[in-house]
C-alpha cells in the first residue's frame, strides 16, 4: 500500500497528465463540432468544449494551491483514444454513422476522464485535501452529466432511424404522421444531412 508521501507524488502526477488530457480535448472538440451534422450533437460539443476550458482552470487552481508549476504531461491515453476516433470518424461514409461514432469515441473520452477524476477526487480526500477533492467533484459531475447527454443523443438516432423504416415500408399512410411528431431538430438534420 502506498504510503502518504508517495500517493502525494501519485496525485501531482495524475494531475499532470490530466491537465494536458483536457488540454488534448480543446483541441479535438472544436473539430468534432465542425464534423457533427446533427443539431443537438454539435451543441453537445461545443458547450463540453466550454466545460473542458472550465476543467482546465478547475486543474490550474489545485495546481496553484498544491504549490505546483502549471505544467502537463503527456496523457497517452488519451492521445490514443483520440487518435483512434479519428481513424474511425475518417472511414464513415455518411453523415449518420459519422455522427454515431463520434458519439461513441466522445463517451469512451468521457469514460476515461470519470475514472481519473473518480480516482484523483478519492487520493485528494484521503490525504485530507478537501476543498481540491471537492472542486475535482464537480469536474466529474460535468463528465459524467456529458456522457448522460451523450447516451440521449445516441437514442434518439436510433428512434429516427426506427422511424425511417416505417417510412419506406409504408410511405403512403406513414410520411405525414412520422414527420410531424419529429423533433424538430431531428427533422432538420434529415433533411440536410441525409442526402
Ligand atoms: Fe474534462
Ligand atoms: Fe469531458
Amino acid at each position: 500500500m502506498a504510503n502518504m508521501e508517495s500517493l502525494e507524488e501519485l496525485l501531482q502526477e495524475e494531475l499532470k497528465d490530466m491537465y494536458d488530457a483536457e488540454k488534448q480535448l480543446t483541441k479535438a472538440l472544436p473539430k468534432l463540432a465542425k464534423k457533427a451534422t446533427t443539431p443537438d450533437l454539435q451543441d453537445a460539443f461545443e458547450e463540453h468544449l466550454r466545460q473542458t476550458e472550465q476543467h482546465m482552470e478547475r486543474l490550474e487552481q489545485v495546481f496553484d494551491q498544491l504549490g505546483m508549476p502549471v505544467k502537463g504531461k503527456t496523457c497517452k491515453g488519451m492521445k490514443n483514444l483520440i487518435a483512434e476516433g479519428n481513424d474511425m470518424i475518417a472511414d464513415a461514409d455518411d453523415d449518420a454513422t459519422r455522427d454515431a461514432i463520434m458519439i461513441a469515441a466522445a463517451q469512451k473520452v468521457e469514460h476515461y476522464e470519470i475514472a481519473a477524476y473518480g480516482t484523483l477526487r478519492t487520493w485528494a480526500n484521503v490525504l485530507g485535501h478537501r476543498e481540491i477533492a471537492s472542486m475535482l467533484e464537480d469536474t466529474l459531475e460535468e463528465e459524467k452529466e456529458t456522457d448522460q447527454k451523450l447516451t440521449g443523443i445516441a437514442e434518439g438516432f436510433v428512434n429516427q432511424a426506427a422511424a425511417e423504416d416505417e417510412e419506406e415500408e409504408e410511405p403512403r399512410k406513414r410520411t405525414v404522421g412520422a414527420r410531424a411528431s419529429r423533433r424538430p431538430a431531428a427533422a432538420d438534420r434529415n433533411r440536410t444531412g441525409r442526402r
